[in-house]
């Protein structure tokens, strides 16, 4: 899949969501942030799933709802880049300072090092970076997910417009 950023992105199965992230996992490098927003089964860990495929990285992708991070280390034939993946809704929300609340849980993964993905972030993990990549996702009443990938600049703490 070729990623098209700022557009819809029209995700039939659950394979698609995949390949989307693996797709964007291409663009990735050390020290990214992907914010992923949208409701309880949109696809985030899907998409997740396959940014850890794109990636190259170990262990199995699931939900990290009850661990709220989980880290996962470069194979050998990947990208050479651990990828840390948050469930920020276990974070707290409105005014919590989530860089101070990763720092607490005092990750072996150096986040300058990694691809960090926050899934629920919108609105609450703009503060970790300067700029991010915004994935979108939402399930339309046919079942079918609809994404889309936008770069996010923050600055001093204003939610900018995506980027052209
Ligand atoms: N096109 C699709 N993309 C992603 N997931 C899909 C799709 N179609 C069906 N699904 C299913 O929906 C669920 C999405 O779950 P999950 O990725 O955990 O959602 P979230 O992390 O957003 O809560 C999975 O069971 C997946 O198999
Ligand atoms: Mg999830």
């Amino acid at each position: 899949m070729t990623l098209r950023w700022d557009t819809e992105i029209e995700l039939p199965e659950h394979t698609d969501t995949e390949d989307l992230g693996a797709a964007l996992a291409a663009e990735l490098r050390a020290g990214d942030l992907v914010v992923l927003s949208g409701p309880l089964g949109a696809g985030k860990t899907v998409l997740v799933r396959g940014i850890a495929r794109g990636l190259g990285v170990a262990g199995p992708v699931t939900s990290p709802t009850f661990v709220i991070a989980r880290e996962h280390r470069p194979l050998s034939d990947g990208a050479g880049v651990p990828l840390v993946h948050v469930d920020a809704y276990r974070l707290g929300t409105g005014g919590v300072d989530v860089a101070a609340e990763l720092d607490d849980l005092d990750l072996d993964t150096d986040l300058a090092e990694a691809v960090v993905v926050v899934e629920w972030g919108e609105g609450v993990a703009e503060r970790l970076a300067a700029r991010h990549v915004l994935v979108r996702l939402h399930r339309r009443p046919d079942d079918v997910r609809v994404a889309s990938v936008h770069r996010v600049r923050t600055v001093a703490g204003a939610f900018a417009e995506p980027a052209p």
